[in-house]
């Protein structure tokens, strides 16, 4: 046994369940992730990897089913409660605010503020730039303009800024949605790295991907969805491509 399967889950999913009117997007999913583990969701498009974790991080209110952090149960009723808790979720659809800095994007919703002439309240903008100097620096990402808007970076300079900013939160937990779907071959494995790096600080990672290679580079563990159930899990160095693509079909 690994430590990681010693000690206690940071996350745990029991009997989940997410349903839209007749449609069971997710049925009875159960998992769990471990400080310093990485857990790589699987499945064929549409298979419910999406809405299990808008379930967990607060998007969607789950149909049945409990979510538990460090061993207690927890309900989000916004993303924003789940942050909090130290749940950073990286969506497919980004949820970066491409007009922006890296700084303010890091800050997002949660602006340091500070006082001119010692009462007026405006943006403390020295210090978002600091902060995107630093977070950046500590991922070992350099981007030459930190003040430019990031719609200006490249698909992997800007998952970086996201995780980034998933960092500088000290969130615990990161859930990362097809992180890699939309980068060059070099950006990718930035990413992955990242992913190492964060795995490395005793984060916990649920990591979600169509890329089979990037599964097997990154992850201890692999859960299966297909249609909307769990399918099968496996630790990474006791399966294989084949076995997880039967598992991802069925039959
Ligand atoms: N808001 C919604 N309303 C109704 N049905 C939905 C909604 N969101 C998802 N579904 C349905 O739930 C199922 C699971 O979708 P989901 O987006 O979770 O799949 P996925 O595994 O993330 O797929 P992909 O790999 O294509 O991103 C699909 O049948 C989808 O059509
Ligand atoms: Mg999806």
């Amino acid at each position: 046994m690994t430590n990681a399967e010693q000690t206690a889950p940071l996350l745990e999913v029991r009997n989940l369940s997410k349903h839209f009117g007749a449609v069971r997007a997710l049925s009875d999913f159960s998992m769990a992730v471990r400080p310093g583990e990485v857990v790589a969701l699987a499945g064929d498009n549409g298979a419910g990897k999406t809405t299990l974790i808008k379930a967990i991080s607060g998007v969607y209110q789950p149909t049945a089913g409990e979510i538990l952090l460090r061993g207690q149960p927890v309900s989000f009723a916004t993303p924003q409660e789940a942050r909090e808790k130290g749940i950073e979720t990286i969506y497919q659809d980004l949820a970066l605010a491409d007009n922006l800095s890296i700084g303010a994007n890091i800050f997002l919703g949660r602006e340091p503020m500070r006082r001119a002439f010692g009462f007026l309240p405006v943006l403390d903008r020295k210090r978002m730039a600091a902060a995107a100097k630093e977070t950046m620096s500590r991922l070992d990402f350099h981007v030459s303009r930190l003040e430019a808007p990031v719609s200006n970076f490249s698909g992997g300079q800007r998952q970086a800024v996201a995780i980034g900013r998933a960092v500088y939160w000290d969130a615990q937990i990161l859930i990362m949605d097809e992180p890699t779907a939309a980068l060059g071959v070099p950006e990718q494995r930035k990413v992955i790295s990242l992913i190492h790096q964060l795995k490395a600080q005793g984060r916990g990672v649920i990591f979600i991907s169509h890329n089979l290679q990037d599964i097997f580079a990154v992850s201890d563990r692999i859960v299966v969805l297909r249609r909307g159930v769990q399918a099968g899990e496996r630790k990474i160095a006791e399966t294989n491509h084949d076995e997880v693509v039967k598992l991802m079909v069925g039959g």
